[in-house]
């Protein structure tokens, strides 16, 4: 199945407050805040021009604009641009966002070569492009300066089916056993060959295809990390820990350090790679 950009552009255009509240209703959605939050700090310098691409309701919005000296905000979907605005708003952090464009970002032609010390795209814009992936790393990085660092982040194929394998199993019963096997060969889900009751039709990735992706770019591999880990443990048992609040200070350290693990790397929620250009 081909890229088609009204499959992310529809969903996010019907998703307000669920956006911004992702992150901090439950315990999956703190651990995830917290390790992309930890990573953008360690990356960000306060001379840096930013771009922000596929910034949703602006939950990262609010911490890159302290982190760095100017901050451009991008995203495919009108409705969460107007959201991170007005979110922006309430926080009086408006006028410190230098400008605000609806795109694709496979096409970013308002912006020229070389215009960002820093890109971030994290929450999983490259799961939606499908056949277009390489074309998407090569436009982020167009846009970066030499040696300028791009923040990438991606739904996880493996954590996705661990943590959603009562889903995989009722789906398995709808569309048959070949059509699950296809989605565990390549992490598709697409109308072809595994139609998801959602249609959100989605390439979750593994950390090997990632090394694919950027070995054909000249860009050096800073880190690698997973995010939402713990979120392996069951919302029960999740929540359990979060309500205990010194075991679950512990529980973020700890979520932070093992990430960088290797052998953690496709078992989280996401996975986060962060590449300077060369
Ligand atoms: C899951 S949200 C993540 C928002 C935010 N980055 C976060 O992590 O909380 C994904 C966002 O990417 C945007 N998006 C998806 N595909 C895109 C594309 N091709 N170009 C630009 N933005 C895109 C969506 O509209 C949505 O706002």
């Amino acid at each position: 199945m081909s890229y088609n950009p009204d499959i992310p552009r529809s969903r996010y255009d019907n998703y307000g407050n669920r956006e911004w509240t992702r992150l901090e209703q439950d315990g999956h959605g703190e651990l995830l805040y917290q390790v992309h939050n930890d990573i953008l700090k360690r990356y960000i310098k306060l001379t840096d021009k930013v771009l922000e691409i596929g910034a949703g309701s602006g939950r990262y919005t609010k911490d890159i604009v302290a982190m760095c000296d100017e901050l451009t905000i991008a995203d495919i979907s009108s409705h969460q641009i107007e959201f991170n605005k007005s979110k922006m708003r309430e926080l009086s952090l408006i006028d410190r966002i230098k400008a605000y464009h609806v795109l694709d970002v496979l096409d970013m032609s308002v912006f020229e070569d070389s215009s960002f010390d820093c890109v971030v795209c994290i929450g999983g814009v490259i799961n939606y492009l499908l056949d277009r992936e390489k074309d998407g790393i090569q436009e982020l990085l167009r846009v970066l300066k030499t040696d300028g660092v791009l923040i990438l982040g991606a739904m996880s194929f493996i954590g996705a089916s661990l943590y959603h394998l009562e889903g995989v199993r009722h789906e398995k019963n709808i569309y048959g056993i070949e059509a699950t096997r296809w989605l565990f060969d390549t992490g598709v889900q697409d109308g072809e060959h595994y139609q998801s009751e959602s249609k959100h039709y989605v390439h979750m990735m593994r950390s090997a295809e990632m090394d694919a992706l950027f070995a054909q770019f000249p860009v050096k591999v800073q880190e690698r990390s997973s995010a939402g880990l713990y979120t392996q443990a069951g919302d029960t048992a999740l929540e359990n820990a979060r309500n205990d609040k010194e075991l679950w200070k512990l529980i973020i350290e700890k979520e932070i350090e093992f990430t960088k693990l290797q052998g953690t790397l496709d078992c989280g929620m996401n996975i986060i790679y962060v590449v300077q250009k060369l």
